[in-house]
């Protein structure tokens, strides 16, 4: 539990900041002046910070300072991926899969306006992509496959190894949007694999506005955002050493106490979902079940309206999701429970409640506590409202 009276189960939308990566940031807000570019003694404290950093972060991916290349975020990450890899004058053949998250999906939709095809692959009910499909989609001119390592919504993991095999044999660009993977997966296995990765600092529990795209050693990749010689011409703008040095924290943090964390974080997710079965009834667990993140539980309700339901669940002091956070006051319903088959009767009641490191069996208890019963007065007055 992180404050009294709220309990905290919306870790896939951010993650509190960590005592460490606060730490970390905190001497750097600072009247003193320091452009890491500078070539004074506080331009040149922001550089050694920065390349600390930096050496930090590609230790996630057991990779060199090199293969790290800082952005704004996860979505910065994706969108200098899909670009990167299509340049100035895009041609050629996209794939990705139809579950990915809009940071992928709507740069794939502008370079298909700019002239690239694309094709989206197909997903099963449990949200995996069919390794055949997209072997079939493979073509002479496609030049990138971009599919993630876990989903936002459902937490259903895509066998990446496989795909980054596929991709290989045919010569083709594979990028692996790890960004929700990152707190629960050990990222080596998936850098050995692709040619680029996103991850993002605050769903590390680092500070927001930060994160990073590993790239494979002599990958030529293209910058999407151009500007000044940062990064190695890879990205440009003055590094935020503040906040880089935070994501550097949490990054630390994440390989210091994965290992150790996600088995309990499993264990708590598997009986809150379990009670939540047991009490409630007409609900249907989505994602795979030998397949998917260890702190993510995804549910959806029959004659229940999901929004509601998380309004309902503030009120009483539970912040959980009804789908992607980013996709708050979009009419349309969720792109990645449609992708799954999931008929649009149960698509409007679902819950996503995510655990995180610092979630405890208190919270847990609480969930089950007050989700059945809100649910059943939802239903409640859900009949009487038509009655
Ligand atoms: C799978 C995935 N990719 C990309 C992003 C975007 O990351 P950011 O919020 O750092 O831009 C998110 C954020 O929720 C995500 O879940």
């Amino acid at each position: 539990m992180l404050e009294e009276e709220l309990v905290y189960l919306d870790y896939n939308a951010t993650a509190p900041l960590a005592s460490e990566a606060a730490e970390a940031m905190s001497s750097w807000h600072t009247p003193r002046a320091a452009n890491p570019s500078s070539p004074h003694r506080p331009g040149r404290q922001a550089r050694a910070a920065v390349e600390d950093a930096r050496r930090a972060v590609g230790e996630i991916f057991s990779a060199e300072p090199t293969n790290v290349v800082f952005t704004s975020g996860g979505t910065e990450a994706d969108n200098l991926a899909l670009w990167g890899a299509f340049g100035s004058s895009p041609k050629g053949h996209l794939i990705v899969s139809s579950v990915e998250h809009p940071a992928v999906l709507e740069p794939a939709a502008a370079l298909e306006t700019a002239g690239v095809e694309v094709t989206r692959l197909r997903v099963d009910e449990a949200g995996v992509v069919d390794l055949e499909e997209l072997e079939l989609a493979f073509r002479s001119d496609t030049r990138l496959v971009s599919v993630m390592a876990a989903n936002h919504e459902v937490g259903t993991t895509q066998p990446v190894e496989e795909i980054a095999k596929l991709a290989r044999a045919h010569d083709v660009i594979f990028h692996c949007d790890a960004v929700q993977a990152a707190p629960w997966t050990d990222l080596s296995s998936i850098a050995a694999c692709a040619d680029m990765v996103s991850i993002s600092s605050h769903k590390l529990a680092g500070p927001v506005g930060i994160g990073a795209l590993f790239v494979r050693s002599g990958y030529p990749l293209q910058p999407h955002l151009r500007g000044g010689a940062q990064q190695a011409g890879r990205r440009g703008g003055t590094e935020p050493v503040a906040l880089i040095s935070g994501f550097a924290a949490a990054c630390g943090r994440v390989m210091r106490l994965r290992d150790e964390t996600t088995p309990r974080i499993r264990l708590l997710r598997d009986s809150l979902e379990k009670a939540l079965m047991e009490q409630i009834p007409d609900v249907v667990r989505n994602g795979a079940p030998g397949a998917r993140l260890p702190n993510t539980c995804h549910l959806c309700f029959a004659s229940c309206d999901g929004n509601a339901l998380v309004a309902r669940l503030d009120l009483e002091g539970v912040a959980a999701a009804s789908g992607a956070a980013c996709s708050t006051g979009v009419p349309e319903p969720s792109h990645v429970l449609s992708a799954m088959g999931i008929p649009p009767e149960l698509r409007g009641g679902a819950l996503r409640v995510s655990l995180g490191y610092e979630s405890t069996e208190a919270d847990v208890a609480r969930a089950i506590q007050v989700i059945p019963e809100s649910v059943e007065a939802l239903r409640r007055a859900g009949v009487e409202r038509v009655s």
